[in-house]
């Protein structure tokens, strides 16, 4: 199999898709931000189900991480992530440079309000969004896909934009893609990279908390209640939790009980100098 291109411009992106299309292909798009692992393939797998070309960009969004936070040191394996996109079959990779998504005069952000505003990531990540929404509509805007995919993984970063792509009428349909985890139990991430051999033993924790609360609420105890189990296996593992929280699973507002419709269980703790996230639905 020959080598998956890689491009760098928008331009050389639309001229490739512009191609596809005259020769009536449908277009998918998988957001990423490299250092790939099985779950960034397993979303290449969905999309492929969906339509004849799949294209993955890689781009560390700078403007999504706030100062103190790992934007310096997040992996970057362009290498690596390349081998692995040849091995899912993938047609194109975008692979811009900083100054190709950012030149010196840019001046635009896109603020969402709505999921973006809801207390989870954002109280910890006041900016966070801003970046993503940001990044996401220029990518949408630039490939022109008939259908792009994001990680349930990241449960707010996928209500996000769901609201962009309505609020804006992107023409760009957006699909989920369920998490994929180690088999302990652990979602797969790039930031696992940064834990020692204790802490990952430790990491599955978060996971097993999130499952034994979903099913003490399911089994009819009160929420508060089963979050505070929950708290503490998390905190006896070591971990410092930034939210844990029953949440409506479409607008991310607070829910009192199941009654309130479908739920979603969302978490984010530190363990060491790693920050993880992870949700269940409750159904
Ligand atoms: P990144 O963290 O690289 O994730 C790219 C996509 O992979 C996201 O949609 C994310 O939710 C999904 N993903 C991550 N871990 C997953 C797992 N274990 N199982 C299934 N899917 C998983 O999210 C971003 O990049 C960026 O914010 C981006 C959307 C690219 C904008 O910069």
């Amino acid at each position: 199999m020959a080598d998956v291109p890689v491009v760098a411009r928008v331009k050389e992106l639309r001229n490739f898709v512009q191609a596809k299309r005259l020769k009536g292909k449908s277009i998918g798009l998988v957001p990423t931000m490299g250092a790939l692992h099985a779950g960034h393939l397993s979303l290449v797998e969905i999309l492929r189900q969906y339509v004849e070309c799949v294209i993955v960009t890689i781009f560390v969004n700078p403007t999504q991480f706030s100062v103190n936070e790992d934007f310096g040191r997040y992996p970057r394996q362009l290498t690596q992530d390349l081998e692995k996109l040849h091995e899912v079959k993938t047609d194109l990779i975008f692979a811009p440079h900083l100054e190709e998504m950012y030149p010196s005069d840019f001046s635009t952000r896109i603020i969402i309000s709505g999921p973006a505003e809801v207390n989870l990531e954002d109280r910890f990540r006041p900016t966070h969004f801003e970046g993503v929404a940001t990044v996401v509509a220029k990518l949408l805007n630039q490939a022109q896909a008939d259908i792009a995919i994001f990680g349930e993984k990241d449960y707010q970063q996928l209500q996000v934009i769901r609201s962009l792509a309505r609020d804006l009428d992107l023409s760009t349909r957006i699909l989920a893609g369920p998490t994929l985890r180690e088999a302990d139990g652990l979602a797969l991430s790039s930031r696992n990279a940064y834990l020692s051999d204790e802490e990952r033993a430790k990491a599955p924790q978060l996971y097993l908390a999130l499952c034994s609360a979903a099913s003490l609420i399911l089994s009819g105890m009160d929420i508060n209640e089963a979050l505070k189990q929950s708290t503490e296996i998390i905190v006896k593992a070591g971990m410092q939790i930034d939210y844990l929280e029953l949440r409506h699973a479409e607008s991310l507002a607070p829910v009192l009980s199941l009654a309130d419709g479908p739920a979603r269980l969302l978490v984010a703790a530190h363990l060491g100098k790693t920050r993880l996230i992870d949700n269940i639905s409750v159904p």
